[in-house]
């Protein structure tokens, strides 16, 4: 691909975007519509359209990226990575990771994917996981909401990612090439069950599998296989303060409060336990 080409297409009147220049920090259209990169890398195409949904802030940020760095979701990392490693049928792979956060899912990815050429767009409605995930190799980092109709064009991803985030199936199948897989990641049922009452956690459980297929069936999807990763993680304060601190309770717990609560609970054993969808295009 020429250097000033890329594969996202316009927010507004949906042509293909493009590089202005060498530099590539402002993308353009046919049509004069015109994004400058913010100065940590990232793209901001919710500029003046508003939105309903609370981002992720600064610090739940901040304690995802800590959280992840220590290894903890690291099977489920693999895991992901083995799914598409053993789906690669080409050299080149498109990616998009639909409620990317800090991307360490999709970093796992192009680390350890044989393809020789990788494109990759991660979403996410938090400019401060766009931050983040803007450092990652051939990642272009988008702001937006992953309800509307995502910014690439039909046909031009073989995987896309969704990890604990907001589902958008008739998009993901848009998007998606023929052979290629969507990977939804769920909560289940006893996820890091031993700590969610004690720290005012939200569960993240997703709901039954059924109804998860049932909404990905509508949209010309079936469920290829889904797997269950379950293990015990050991964590110290700082790791359960973090934990506690990047989920959705992170928009109302208040530091502090945490801090007494994770001192009182004191090293803890919690399940960490997934539920891993791999979906295709229907034949
Ligand atoms: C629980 S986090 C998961 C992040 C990442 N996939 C991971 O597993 O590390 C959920 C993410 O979804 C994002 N999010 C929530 N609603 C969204 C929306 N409507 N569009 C795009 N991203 C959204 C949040 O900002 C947050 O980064
Ligand atoms: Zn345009």
């Amino acid at each position: 691909m020429p250097s000033n080409e890329t594969t996202v297409t316009c927010p507004v009147c949906e042509l293909p975007l493009y590089f202005k220049d060498e530099s590539r920090k402002t993308l353009v259209c046919d049509s004069d519509h015109r994004f400058d990169a913010a100065k940590q890398g990232y793209f901001n195409f919710l500029t003046g359209k508003g939105t309903n949904f609370l981002e992720d802030t600064s610090a739940m940020v901040q304690a995802r990226d800590a959280f992840q760095s220590r290894g903890h979701y690291a099977p489920l990392a693999n895991k992901i990575a083995e799914i598409v490693r053993g789906h690669q049928e080409s050299s080149s792979l498109d990616l998009l990771d639909a409620g990317a956060g800090t991307g360490y899912y999709l970093n796992r990815i192009l680390g350890t994917s044989t393809a020789t050429n990788h494109d990759a767009l991660a979403l996410d409605i938090s400019r401060y996981a766009m931050r983040r995930a803007a450092k990652l190799p051939h990642t272009l980092a988008l702001v937006w909401d992953v309800w509307r109709r995502l910014p690439s064009a039909d046909a031009s991803r073989d995987v896309v990612l969704n990890c604990f985030a907001p589902h958008n199936p008739a998009e993901f199948r848009r998007v998606l090439r023929d052979h290629g897989l969507c990977i939804v990641v769920t909560g289940e049922p006893d996820h890091l069950n031993e700590v969610i009452e004690p720290l005012d956690m939200l569960s993240v459980a997703d709901g039954k599998l059924a109804s998860l297929v049932e909404k990905f069936d509508a949209n010309d999807f079936q469920l290829k296989h889904t797997e269950q990763l379950t293990y015990q993680m050991d964590l110290n304060t700082e790791d359960l303060y973090n934990l506690a601190f990047m989920g959705p309770a992170g928009h109302h717990l208040q530091p502090e409060e945490l801090r007494n609560k994770v001192q009182y609970l004191g090293e803890q054993r919690v399940t960490a336990s997934f539920g891993v969808h791999v979906f295709i295009p229907k034949a």
